[in-house]
């Protein structure tokens, strides 16, 4: 059995939060994580813009990674209201957030925009958070696995890696609704996109996390964390919060509870 990836814990900000609430959020984050013993994981926030760059700068020196939630897929110039990835790269962002359901669907982005931006955000270094969900209307019709393996395979660019790609599987329906699918139906998904990744990737597959989205918060961490294939979680609502942030980042298994069985390529 092959070490399963470091968890990561994210928590998307979304358009919320001033700099006064979000620089003492940040900080109340960091502080903890400085004093905290317990398994590894790797913990980023993704701030609105507004406050990317200062809250970079006060947390350099701390283990709390910080990212942005969208990017240009261009690299430079007369391009109004675009921020490239070189520019929040420059911030010094660790990863960027490409494809989250509220960009697909307020802006019209396609797996073809989502796969440009991923790679912009992999020619700066960053880790680029690409995510993938089906909305309720296609799980209904039985259609998650075919959604979800054509945004994957559309969406993730050729030169990914664990290095530079995690996937987050986020239903559109969970998220920010407080409903989640079950256990069986995480474990379903994240299982099939392990396996494309596998033939994607080949055995790197096995390291490139995969993070559940949608409707995470304190009570139901514990055990969405603990389905196989789910390396952490990508965390709305409760990401706004220090304390039911903290605790769903105290809910990753160690490394010896976490089952995630490597198949060996024929
Ligand atoms: P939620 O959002 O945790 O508020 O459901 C998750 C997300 O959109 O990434």
């Amino acid at each position: 059995m092959a070490n399963a990836p470091i968890p990561m814990i994210a928590g998307n900000w979304k358009m919320n939060l001033f700099h006064n609430d979000g620089h003492a959020l940040a900080n109340d984050i960091a502080e903890k994580m400085l004093g905290r013993v317990g398994p590894s994981v790797d913990v980023a926030i993704c701030p609105p813009l507004t406050l990317t760059g200062s809250i970079c700068a006060f947390l350099s020196a701390t283990p709390l990674r910080v990212g942005a939630q969208d990017c240009s897929p261009l690299q430079t110039g007369a391009h109004t209201g675009d921020i490239s990835a070189e520019m929040i790269a420059n911030l010094g962002c660790a990863c960027c957030i490409v494809g989250h359901s509220e960009r697909r669907r307020d802006h019209g982005e396609t797996n073809q925009v989502v796969h440009a931006k991923a790679e912009s955000v992999q020619r700066t270094r960053m880790t680029a958070i690409i995510c993938i969900g089906e909305t309720e209307a296609e799980r209904n019709a039985g259609k998650t696995l075919e959604v979800v393996t054509k945004q994957l395979q559309e969406s993730v660019p050729e030169g990914s890696g664990s290095a530079n790609a995690v996937i987050a599987y986020e239903p559109v329906w969970a998220i920010g609704t407080g409903r989640t699918p079950t256990n069986a139906e995480i474990a379903e998904v994240h299982q099939h996109i392990r396996d494309l990744l596998f033939e994607m990737f080949d055995y790197d597959g096995y390291a490139i996390r995969i993070l559940y989205g949608g409707s995470v918060n304190e009570k139901n961490a514990n055990e969405i964390l603990r389905v196989p294939h789910v390396n952490g979680a990508l965390v709305g609502g409760a990401s706004l919060k220090a304390d039911t942030f903290w605790q769903i980042i105290e809910a990753v298994p160690k490394p010896s509870e976490v089952s995630a069985p490597v198949r060996v390529k024929a």
